[in-house]
């Protein structure tokens, strides 16, 4: 069984010795070194890539290197009836719970204000609530969004989750479904967003949703650009109505230096960075769904491609 691996970002070497350690057996091959083409059983890969899939005619497993899959989806011709996988992997999780803790406590605490008054050299204290008096809206309760809500939750916050389908985490309350939202959003005073970029929720982030958030909400989007409609939120910013805004991701990535994102006012951008796929962690499961496909059991973590995640 023959892997082949399509990716410019991630590091090749990195993930064949890390795969090594626990399938020494397995034939590792770099795109465009793709030898017999028909060896080639898996496929690791994250850039968008056209029609290279088609070149295996026995491919049995394609394994996103990342959570998202939306890119994939958009901008590859994908072989007929071949599963595809998420990345899934605890050191993936261990840095999104950091980074929206980072920036939950951020906004609560008023850190971009502190940061600006140490700008003018102006000694200045602001009220502040403590977290159990704030409450955290999570669009998007998967292995991402509940982990977040579990750690916000434990340092004190309110935290609700909205999701397609109800979910019963201890703590969090939850809203199901389109009907559901606009409730949801007037609850929550900071909203993160961990939803996956799918046809249902392209541009969702749109003014309408953060006209319906309280005055003086913040903004935490973790999980993809395309959710936003980046008129809108710098529209939003500029008249108050939202407070804050924090931006791991943007419509356009690397931002482009003349992008009015960056000119909006209380804005704080990090460049997609929340959480890094991690090949030594994250080689494990990739190791256990291969072994799954070799032995003809359904891998772990299958994305459902009318769904788009
Ligand atoms: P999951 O697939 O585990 O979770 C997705 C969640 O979104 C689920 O709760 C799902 O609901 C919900 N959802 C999907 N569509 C809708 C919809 N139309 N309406 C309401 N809820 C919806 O994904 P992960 O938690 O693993 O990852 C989330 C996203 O984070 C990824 O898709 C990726 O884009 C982004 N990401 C960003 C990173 C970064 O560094 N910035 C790093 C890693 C991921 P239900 O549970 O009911 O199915
Ligand atoms: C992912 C990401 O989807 O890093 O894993 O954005």
């Amino acid at each position: 069984m023959s892997l082949i691996f399509c990716s410019r970002t991630d590091d090749p070497d990195e993930w064949r010795a890390a795969l090594g350690e626990h399938m020494p057996d397995l034939d590792f091959r770099v795109w465009p070194d793709v030898g017999d083409a028909r060896d080639v059983e898996i496929a690791l890969v994250w850039d968008p890539m056209a029609d290279r899939l088609l070149r295996f005619p026995n491919l049995r497993l394609i394994a996103s290197l990342g959570a998202g899959v939306d890119h994939l989806l958009a901008a590859t011709t994908l072989p007929p009836g071949v599963p595809m996988t998420r990345f899934v992997d605890d050191n993936l999780t261990q840095g999104m719970r950091e980074w929206v803790l980072l920036y939950t406590l951020y906004c609560l605490r008023r850190a971009p204000e502190y940061l600006a008054y140490q700008q003018a050299r102006d000694w200045h204290h602001l009220a502040a609530p403590f977290a159990y008096e704030r409450r955290v809206g999570i669009m998007g309760l998967g292995v991402l969004g509940a982990a977040a809500a579990k750690s916000l939750q434990e340092i004190g916050f309110q935290v609700m989750g909205w999701s397609r389908h109800e979910k019963n985490l201890p703590g969090v309350t939850s809203f199901a479904g389109p009907e559901r939202l606009d409730e949801f959003l007037a609850a929550s005073e900071i909203l993160v967003c961990l939803l996956p970029l799918t046809p249902a929720t392209d541009g969702i982030i749109d003014g309408r949703l953060l006209a319906a958030l309280p005055d003086g909400a913040c903004l935490i989007n973790g999980a993809r650009g395309g959710l936003v409609v980046e008129a809108d939120l710098i529209a939003a910013l500029q008249s108050g109505r939202l407070s804050h805004a924090v931006l791991d991701v943007t419509r356009e990535e690397p931002l482009p230096g003349d992008d009015a994102l960056w000119r909006a006012p209380n804005i704080t951008i990090t460049p997609h960075v929340a959480s890094i796929t991690n090949a030594a962690s994250g080689a494990r499961l990739m190791a256990e769904n291969i072994r799954r496909v070799r032995a003809g059991e359904t891998p772990r973590h299958l994305v459902d491609p009318e769904a788009g995640y």
